[in-house]
């Protein structure tokens, strides 16, 4: 990893592990322009191309305006999506700024080029930043704009992270991730014609939506594990957008960052605003190139701590006990996870306050005395007695109007004057861009964590910010608040975090919608989706593993019939679907057979025996869940001793045995035996003729679990 600057061609060259990047200055300084960015190319050869770069020359065009710019300021005869827009105090609202200084600075796997520009007669300063590690083939970029002073504030209007210009080639096929409540990170892919594709969320939150993660090859060419893919993720869990756009002249650019939509930001004199990355990535190793990139990344540079640990396996009492929660249901409960093997016990909604549905109590952060007598500690003890730890679940942002916090403070909440304040699942958002709010919510966390034994928590969001309001900040750029709303939520969880460096945090927003490279820097792991039906999963599984690790997937077991989706499946394929990421159980436990109970203690078993490969191995999606009637996942150990595969039929038809699953990823010379049989293959066998699963019926399912042998010398 490297980055050099070349003078005879004006360029900077980012060398990663297998990938190069390369951009430089137009002849007059005045932009930034994209030369390269593909597979791994020899320096000289990238200033070959900078040398060589003549601009785009189009008839009633200029020649900035089309040409390929790292980041286009809006100005000059630009017309596709620029990456930043502002207003001048005194009503200019172009930029036309120049190079001013650049330097590389080095910390500990990083590499970081900066680029500073400044407007020529205004008092913006713009760096462009871009972050490299060894070892990875990612370039995080960012940005930091600046009101240097002497020209009253600077109103920003669109302010985008990174724009990331793709090579030339025919046509694109945008792959991306969607969905809704209980359907999460759905693949969806589209060939791109001239024009835009843009995806976004308005909702003051990442979204179940749209997930701001997207992946482009060209002539839909890359197959699962072949071909060019270039990819890029936000890191950021506010409102966001991506653009990509096909330009008339076939440059296709994929422009990123936080949402211009009903924002407007006042940079005053002296102020400073760093913008969140939009992070690239690419691979020639097809999508399971892509995705292992980003799982690398995440474990090494994203997620807290995440290098070789592991994930612990938990238990959360929501589908068993609802709202109904008390001190007895949950030390029955705690008592049977524990038995199972399970690590870590969360007590979910419903223990403070008011709070016997959705309709009361979000916001009374104090323990319920009819539920808990004696408080929580109590339950705690009970808890760390039986050998786990004890998780607890809150959603601060939150407020019930039925609450004392509401009562106390109705202007708490976003909203305009005269309008409705209207409510989504019976609850209203507290206005998290108000100081006294984020002051508040610190206090009654720090709280809760000072004053009790409590090493997880499980962060909630259960509603999208609507009429984002702030009545008496009118006049001083009310306009704002989505942005501070995600920068005070950082803040707290980041302070949190300092403050109780023993404890573990769960993102989770109605399931899956605040998952993003932003959070992820702050939590250990994130609630997949409300949806825990077992067949249903393995379509979420499979689009949440295109961008984020396994390890971070919580999937918990929970009961049958699905209460979402009345479908009953084996315990055997639940476990098996559910062991795929990271283990939790979240079933009524004070219901399963003694039989029940007792296979579950084996898969746990099993599972703690595999998980170091699922969570932080090397993943290879075999057989997509969306094709065919089997799905089929394998996971290698990093150093390739320890293979995982997973095959989850669907139905079998005309009594058919499945086809053998072909193993990537090992050693041809090699042999592995099977853990369990003691069959033994070559690698070569594996990979060529394949693993035999003969799965049977419907909804049958099968964990192989691989040993390298030693070799025979
Ligand atoms: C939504 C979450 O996704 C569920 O797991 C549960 O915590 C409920 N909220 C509680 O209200």
């Amino acid at each position: 990893m490297d980055i050099t600057y070349d003078v005879s061609s004006k360029c900077w060259i980012l060398q990663m592990e297998a990938s190069t990047y390369c951009i430089g200055l137009s002849e007059d300084s005045s932009s930034l322009q994209h030369i390269y960015w593909g597979p791994r190319i020899a320096s000289e050869a990238a200033s070959e191309m900078a040398h060589a770069s003549v601009p785009l020359i189009v008839p009633f065009e200029s020649p900035t305006g089309v040409s390929r710019e790292e980041y286009a300021p809006w100005g000059e005869m630009r017309f596709s999506e620029p990456s930043l827009k502002v207003e001048y105090a005194d009503g200019t609202r172009t930029i036309e700024w120049v190079f001013e200084e650049h330097g590389v600075e080095r910390s500990g796997a990083g590499q970081t080029l900066w680029l500073r520009f400044r407007d020529q007669a205004y008092p913006l300063r713009v760096t462009l930043y871009y972050r490299i590690y060894d070892g990875h083939d990612v370039i995080e970029r960012w940005v930091r704009l600046e009101n240097s002073g002497g020209g009253g504030p600077v109103t920003i209007e669109q302010a985008l992270s990174a724009d990331w210009q793709l090579p030339r080639r025919e046509r694109y096929r945008l792959t991306y991730l969607y969905g809704q409540h209980m359907k999460e990170m759905q693949v969806a892919e589209v060939v791109l014609g001239p024009g835009k594709a843009v995806l976004e969320s308005r909702r003051g939150m990442t979204s179940h939506q749209f997930n701001p993660w997207v992946a482009l090859d060209p002539e839909a060419s890359a197959t699962e594990e072949s071909g060019e893919v270039w990819s890029a993720a936000l890191a950021w869990s506010g409102s966001w957008k991506i653009v990509v756009e096909t330009t008339p002249y076939g440059e296709v650019h994929c422009v990123g960052g936080l949402n211009d939509f009903d924002f407007r930001y006042q940079l005053a004199e002296g102020e400073q605003l760093d913008l969140p990355a939009f992070v690239g990535l690419y691979s020639n190793k097809g999508f399971g190139g892509i995705s292992r990139g980003w799982h690398a990344y995440e474990r090494e540079h994203v997620i807290p701590e995440a290098l070789d640990a592991v994930r612990p396996i938990l238990y959360n009492s929501w589908e068993a006990t609802m709202f109904a929660v008390t001190e007895r249901s949950q030390m029955e409960l705690a008592e049977k996870a524990a038995k199972l093997g399970a690590e870590i016990f969360v007590l979910d909604d419903g223990w403070f306050g008011a709070r016997n549905s959705q309709y009361a109590g979000l916001g009374d952060w104090t323990v319920n005395p009819q539920k808990f007598p004696h408080g929580l500690n109590p339950l705690i003890a009970r808890v760390n007695e039986l050998g786990m730890r004890f998780g607890l679940w809150v959603e601060p942002e939150m407020v019930n109007p039925d609450s004392d916090l509401y009562r106390a403070h109705p202007d708490w909440v976003y909203h305009f004057r005269h309008r409705s304040r209207t409510e989504g699942r019976h609850q209203l958002v507290l206005n998290l861009a108000r100081e006294d709010v984020r002051d508040w919510m610190f206090a009654t966390l720090n709280g809760l964590l000072s004053e009790h034994n409590i090493e997880f928590i499980k962060w909630d969001m259960n509603r999208s910010i609507c009429e984002p309001g702030w009545p008496d900040e009118v006049g001083q750029n009310p306009e704002r608040v989505s942005l501070d709303h995600v920068r005070n939520l950082y803040w707290v969880i980041d302070e949190l975090r300092r403050q109780h460096p023993n404890v573990e945090f769960e993102s989770c927003a109605g399931g899956g919608g605040r998952i993003d490279l932003g959070v992820l820097s702050r939590v250990e792991q994130v609630w997949t989706s409300d949806n825990t039906d077992a067949f249903d999963r393995l379509r979420i599984q499979e689009g949440f593993s295109y961008a984020y690790v396994p390890r971070v997937m919580m999937c918990w077991v929970t009961d049958c019939p699905n209460f979402s989706t009345s479908r009953t499946v084996s315990l055997r394929y639940r476990f098996h679907v559910a062991m795929a990421g990271s283990l939790g159980v979240g079933g009524d436990l004070s219901h399963w057979t003694p039989q029940e109970l007792e296979e579950a203690r084996g898969f746990i078993e099993t599972y703690k025996r595999v998980r170091p490969i699922i969570q932080n191995g090397l993943l290879y999606r075999l057989r997509s869940p969306r094709v065919g009637s089997v799905a089929a996942s394998q996971y290698v150990a990093q150093d390739g001793s320890e293979v995982v595969v997973f095959a989850w039929g669907h139905s079998q038809q005309f009594g058919q045995t499945p086809v053998s699953l072909l193993l990537h990823g090992l050693e041809e010379e090699a042999h592995y035996a099977d853990a369990i049989n003691g069959a033994t293959y070559s690698g070569a066998y594996l990979a060529h003729r394949g693993l035999p699963m003969n799965l049977v019926g419907d909804f049958d399912s099968r964990i192989v679990h691989l040993i390298r042998t030693p070799s025979a010398q």
